[in-house]
């Protein structure tokens, strides 16, 4: 991966654009060259601040994105050996999110941007992890993506920058969302991911059957609070039945949590597939998967044995680049700014919600099949 503490010396090509990411729990920014070359990359996580409570506090995590960005932008600056006179645009991270946390890379972006005469690019949170294979592969427009974060589960068709058409999505939890729930109630550490993927290693993936709501239905949705009840109320059994959650039944709960979502991820991924091809053609075709629940081994594992049954090339970002960064914000800011120079978002304001396809984007109930999906 091309990051910055790698000796790669050609010198970086321009556009240089510095990217903010501040949506959620890390206070990221970056600075990415044209020739894809990371020119620095910092990424301040909050986990100490949130796992008291097992999950974000938005009023904490906008407090302490207000903290720690000033530093961490000198920090980037002083890494890449730039000032901000020698970037060619500033961008951020301006929804989806916490509108709190939003408000202050916005803000800070903006500010930054304002002073050095260079225009501000508002990038949408999911279009960074839609784009960020592009930044560490060459991969051309169109692919097929399977986009699992905290916030969304969603399979698009990427046609190019700012051209996304959703094949489906959750109608309930996000499969991030998943992890950390079924974490929280194993007593497990925040966040929840990581710690329900380690736990599984010593796990028996067999010893439970959950639910896999829409499995073989046709279409792309995906559900898991299904799952979620389920892992509940197997983890309450067990302690029912020996007095407390065993150390065993809680690796057994998360390899059967993790082999269930594998396989609906990969089942709703088969429909895809065929959807996808029929739409762009034959041939080998990419796939790409991005977002947080990406740097989860078992699951790119799976994920890339379906790939390659379906005939798609398998590319994930690696694991540093799949959890939220600046880069990825740095570089869709980059994409952006190169197919339109004259590109100024400086009256944009941050928004809670952002679907990638705003266009196509069906409002049903309340649910996440909506703007959230
Ligand atoms: O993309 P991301 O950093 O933030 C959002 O945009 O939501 O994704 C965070 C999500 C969290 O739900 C976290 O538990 C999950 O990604 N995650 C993982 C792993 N690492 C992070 N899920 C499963 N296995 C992992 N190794
Ligand atoms: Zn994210």
């Amino acid at each position: 991966m091309p990051l910055p503490s790698d000796t790669n010396k050609a010198a970086p090509l321009r556009p240089f654009v510095l990217g903010i990411e501040t949506s959620c729990d890390e206070t990221a920014a970056a600075i990415v060259s044209a020739d894809k070359q990371i020119l620095a990359h910092r990424v301040l996580s909050q986990i100490e601040a949130h796992s008291p409570y097992g999950g974000v506090v938005p009023e904490i995590a906008a407090r302490q994105h207000i903290t720690n960005l000033d530093h961490l932008l000198r920090d980037v600056l002083i890494e890449s050996g730039m000032s901000l006179g020698e970037l060619d645009a500033v961008a951020a991270t301006t929804g989806p999110g916490l509108v709190g946390g939003l408000m202050v890379g916005v803000m800070t972006a903006k500010a930054a941007a304002r002073a050095a005469d260079k225009p501000f690019v508002a990038v949408n949170h999911l279009e960074g992890h839609a784009l960020t294979a592009r930044l560490t592969e060459d991969i051309s427009f169109p692919y097929l993506l399977l986009l699992v974060s905290g916030g969304h589960c969603q399979l698009l068709a990427v046609h190019g920058v700012g051209n996304y058409e959703r094949l489906g999505s959750t109608i309930d939890d996000a499969v991030g969302e998943a992890f950390d729930k079924t974490a929280k109630l194993l007593g497990l550490e925040y966040p929840g991911g990581p710690s329900v993927e380690k736990a599984a290693l010593s796990g028996d993936e067999n010893r439970f059957a959950f639910p896999k709501p829409l499995f073989n239905k046709p279409g792309c949705d995906f559900s898991f609070s299904g799952l979620k009840t389920a892992v509940r109320r197997t983890a309450e059994a067990c302690a029912e039945k020996d007095g407390a959650l065993s150390h065993a039944d809680r690796a057994d709960i998360c390899a059967s949590f993790q082999k269930t979502v594998a396989e609906c991820l990969v089942n709703r991924l088969k429909n895809a597939t065929k959807i996808f091809r029929a739409k762009v053609g034959e041939g080998s075709l990419p796939l790409v998967v991005a977002g947080g629940v990406a740097a989860n081994a078992y699951l790119r594992d799976k994920l890339k044995a379906a790939a390659a049954e379906a005939g798609f090339s398998f590319h994930a970002p690696p694991i540093a680049l799949c959890t939220d960064n600046g880069a990825m914000i740095a570089w869709a800011g980059l994409e952006r700014f190169s197919a339109d120079p004259s590109i100024n978002d400086y009256t944009m304001a941050p928004r809670a919600r952002w679907p990638l396809d705003a266009d196509a984007a069906p409002l049903v109930g309340k649910g996440k099949k909506g703007a959230k999906a």
